[in-house]
């Protein structure tokens, strides 16, 4: 008999990732398809950043490789939990870049990206079938997480009976855009009672707030994560930050960047590598959290992936145990800050100018939401098809964004013409 794959898996198949669908379709071939030449294509699609990695980290990488036995060192397995000396710098970056007092190597894991820890972080903070909350709109792949980490197919799933067991989470969707108004977040006290609301009648677990966010590069507010701790707390439930744009905040950050998980107990928070550091494929993440949440993710973290990356965790802290330091990282995260800042205003500027729709100001991060007044799947289709300009429709963020593309101009931080070359075709010919 041929075995099967999972119940699971050969559901999630059918429904595959919008956004993988779209860069799919982005492809060489599929674009050489299309009757358009590759090299002439202006993607705003792609959410990862461009800047250059910090030069000394790229020292730290050629010191390792270039002797022997520290070369050796990396091909050994580092502790679960991560290297000692790492997750204490990784406490003191917090203090040093953002104040924050009372926290140590043991708030921290190390993990290999902030995906993989926040599937792990499922694990071993929810119970397969407990509901989680989300953000309209928020990062598309917690969904997929959600379901692959909290679906039980051990229990047997029953809509008609008394005690119905889920086998499946589901999200309790907290609306955070104004889509009439195209504001994020207008009426902070409303935002917070539709969230009492949905806790009260759907008692999440947990609920993920990225920030800077993934589409709409909103931070969020001091007043609305106090207002959201407090009823985490209320009902025993986890506030987990995503800080995977933390240092690419524009202007000035809100104090929750410097609260302790040993002061906030219920709050989790998510970070990585991959954005501030360009290391994207040097897989690199770590969560901060209380010591006892820790514990458990260690324990989750040892069938997941035994340890993080050695050779990426040597690099770091030979990096960080001078940057941090001498200041040299403080004013590398300065540049990239101004770097993004003005690829947005230059994005807005050509949005305003070119395509004359709704579009949200930049808080910091790599991206914008338009409104584009008609369905994104097909406005996507459309554009790529007639202008070689791809746009990330925004259904797949949340149903707010079903008439919205998100824009991403991190790719282009140091080609700026290109985001007013890529606006400007889209723009005549719509
Ligand atoms: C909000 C958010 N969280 C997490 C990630 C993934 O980060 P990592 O590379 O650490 O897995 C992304 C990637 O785009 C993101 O936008």
């Amino acid at each position: 008999m041929k075995p099967k794959l999972s119940k699971v898996v050969q559901e999630q198949i059918q429904t595959p990732s919008p956004i993988r669908q779209i860069m799919k379709m982005a492809e060489r071939s599929n674009i050489i398809n299309m009757g358009l030449d590759p090299d002439d294509v202006i993607s705003f699609g792609g959410g990862w950043v461009n800047h250059q990695a910090p030069e000394l980290l790229r020292q730290k990488y050629l010191d390792i490789c270039n002797d022997k036995e520290r070369f050796h060192k990396t091909g050994a397995y580092s502790a679960t939990l991560g290297d000692q000396r790492y997750r204490e710098l990784l406490a003191e970056m917090e203090t040093r870049l953002f104040g924050m007092k009372n926290i140590g190597p043991d708030n921290i894991i190390v993990g290999n990206s902030s995906t993989q820890l926040t599937y792990d972080m499922f694990l071993a903070c929810a119970e397969p079938g407990e509901d989680v909350a989300l953000l309209d709109p928020t990062y598309a792949n917690y969904y997929g997480q959600m379901v692959f980490g909290l679906t039980d197919s051990g229990i047997v799933y029953d809509p008609g009976g008394p005690d119905r067991l889920k086998i499946r989470a589901e999200v309790a969707y907290l609306k955070v855009l104004d889509t009439e108004n195209w504001t994020y977040m207008p009426d902070v006290d409303k935002t917070l009672a539709d969230m009492e609301e949905l806790f009260n009648l759907r008692r999440p677990r947990l609920m993920i707030v990225p920030s800077p966010d993934n589409p709409t590069s909103q931070i969020a507010s001091q007043k609305f994560i106090e207002g959201a701790y407090e009823i985490c707390e209320k009902y025993g439930s986890y506030l987990v930050i995503d800080f995977a744009y933390k240092t690419q905040y524009f202007g000035q950050y809100p104090e929750y960047y410097s609260w302790s998980p040993n002061d906030y107990p219920n709050m989790v928070s998510i970070h990585s590598n991959s954005k501030w550091a360009r290391s994207l494929g040097r897989r690199g993440g770590w969560m901060e959290a209380n010591p006892e949440i820790i514990d458990g993710m260690e324990r989750v973290q040892q069938c997941s992936i035994l340890c993080p990356d050695t050779m990426h965790q040597m690099a770091v802290v030979d990096y960080l145990e001078e940057a941090l330091f001498d200041g040299s990282l403080a004013s590398y995260l300065d540049k990239a800050r101004q770097d993004y800042e003005k690829a947005a205003g230059v994005t807005l500027a050509a949005i305003d100018r070119h395509i004359g729709m709704p579009r949200l100001e930049p808080q910091g991060g790599l991206y914008t939401v338009v409104d584009i007044g008609r369905d994104g799947d097909e406005f996507v289709h459309d554009v790529l098809k007639n202008t070689g300009v791809l746009f990330i429709p925004g259904k797949g963020f949340g149903s707010t964004l079903k008439n919205a593309v998100r824009v991403s101009y991190g790719p282009m931080v140091h080609n700026l013409d290109k985001i007013n070359e890529g606006m400007e075709r889209a723009g005549s010919y719509l």
